[in-house]
C-alpha cells in the first residue's frame, strides 16, 4: 500500500482518509450495523471539537453556485433543530456523544463564519496533500478579506471543484482531515479536504449516485440512485463532508477517538460505517432509505426542506452504526 513517511512522526497518507479498501469492504459483506464488540474504538486522551465550531470553508477552483449553494445548506443543517426529523440536526447527535477528559461532549454548534474563494488556482489543478496546507495558509495570508488564524475554534475545509486533482484522489482517498503544521501555515489547526469527483471518479467517490468503473454498468446519467438535489459530484461530496467532519470533531489532532493499535492508519467514528446509510445496509446494499417524488434517494432533512443522503457513523452507546432514520 502506498504510504509516504517524513521527518519522525508525519506518517499520514493514509490518515484519517476514506481509503479504497474502506470502500471495498463495504462493497464486501462485512459491516457494522448490528452491535459489535470487535471493535475496540478508543479514546487516547487528546483535544476534541467540544467548543463551538468556526467553520472555514475554502472553495478551490471553479465552483457553480448551485452546488455551493446545496453544501452550505447541509453545513447550516447541522446545528438546526427545527429541519424535519429525521434530520442531519439528528444525525448530529450522535456525535455529540462523544467526550473527552473532562466529560465535555463534542459541540452542537457548526456556525459557517466565512468563506474564502480561491477561484484563481492559487496552488495550481494538481494538489498534494502537502500543498492542501498551503492552500490554507494562502487564504489565511492574502491581503483582500483573508480568513483568521483561529486555533481556539477554527476548523478549515477545503473543497476541491471537478477539474482538480489530488494526490491519491480517485485511487486511494475520497476526502480526508489532519492538522496544519506550524513551519507552513503558522499554526496547528485541525482542517480537511474534499474532492468533488463529478467527472473524474463518481461511481467511486459519488457512490450510490453513479455506478462504480468495475461494475460493468454505463456512467453518466444512468445513475444507481438519484442525487436528492440534482448533481451527484456535489452530494457525494456531502457525504463525505459529513463523514470528515465526524471524524475531525472526534480525533482532531489523531489522539482522539479511533480504533486500531497503529495512529498511521487509525479507523474512526466514520471510517467504521462507510457505505451504511440505513438499516439493512450490507454487501454494496445502502440500507434502507426513503425516495423522494422523482425517485431520488435521501435519509436524512435539512433546512430549506432540502434532502440529503449521508452515511451512518459509529455509535459508542449502541456500539453499533447509527443514523436517526434506523428502522426498529
Ligand atoms: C454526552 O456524552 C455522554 C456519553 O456518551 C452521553 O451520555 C450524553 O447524553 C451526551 N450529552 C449530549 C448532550 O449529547
Amino acid at each position: 500500500m502506498l504510504r509516504s513517511c517524513h521527518l519522525l512522526f508525519i506518517c499520514f497518507s493514509f490518515l484519517a482518509t476514506i481509503t479504497k479498501a474502506q470502500i471495498d469492504q463495504f462493497k464486501g459483506s462485512k459491516n457494522y450495523e448490528g452491535p459489535s464488540n470487535l471493535v475496540d474504538l478508543q479514546y487516547h486522551m487528546g483535544p476534541i471539537l467540544t467548543s463551538p465550531i468556526d467553520l472555514y470553508i475554502i472553495w478551490y477552483g471553479n465552483w457553480n453556485p448551485n452546488h455551493q449553494s446545496t453544501i452550505r445548506d447541509f453545513i447550516y443543517s447541522l446545528s438546526s433543530s427545527s429541519s424535519v426529523s429525521p434530520s442531519v440536526f439528528d444525525w448530529w447527535q450522535t456525535i455529540r456523544l462523544y467526550t473527552d477528559q473532562t466529560g465535555s461532549n463534542i459541540t452542537k454548534s457548526i456556525s459557517l463564519s466565512q468563506e474564502f474563494i480561491d477561484s484563481r488556482y492559487s496552488h495550481g489543478k494538481f494538489l498534494t496533500r502537502l500543498s492542501i496546507q498551503s492552500v490554507i495558509k494562502n487564504s489565511i495570508q492574502t491581503l483582500h478579506k483573508p480568513l483568521p488564524l483561529n486555533y481556539r475554534t477554527g476548523l478549515y475545509l477545503v473543497l476541491t471543484s471537478s477539474d482538480v486533482q489530488v494526490q491519491d484522489f480517485c485511487r486511494e482517498v475520497c476526502g480526508f482531515h489532519y492538522f496544519t503544521f506550524p513551519s507552513i501555515v503558522g499554526g496547528t489547526l485541525p482542517y480537511a479536504w474534499v474532492g468533488n469527483s463529478g467527472t473524474q471518479c463518481p461511481g467511486f467517490c459519488a457512490y450510490p449516485f453513479a455506478w462504480p468503473k468495475y461494475s460493468g454498468m454505463p456512467t453518466g446519467n444512468k445513475n444507481i440512485m438519484g442525487a436528492p438535489n440534482g448533481d451527484p459530484g456535489t452530494e457525494g461530496m456531502i457525504s463525505v463532508i459529513a463523514h470528515e467532519l465526524a471524524e475531525v470533531s472526534t480525533d482532531p489532532f489523531i489522539s482522539g477517538w479511533y480504533a486500531g493499535n497503529d495512529p498511521s492508519f487509525p479507523n474512526e467514528i466514520a471510517d467504521l460505517c462507510v457505505g451504511v446509510y440505513g438499516t439493512g445496509a450490507g454487501g454494496g446494499f445502502v440500507g434502507q432509505v426513503y425516495k423522494d417524488k422523482k425517485g431520488n434517494a435521501y435519509n436524512l432533512n435539512g433546512v430549506k426542506g432540502r434532502r440529503f443522503l449521508v452515511q451512518w457513523v459509529w455509535d459508542p452507546v449502541k456500539k453499533s452504526c447509527f443514523g436517526p432514520n434506523a428502522i426498529h
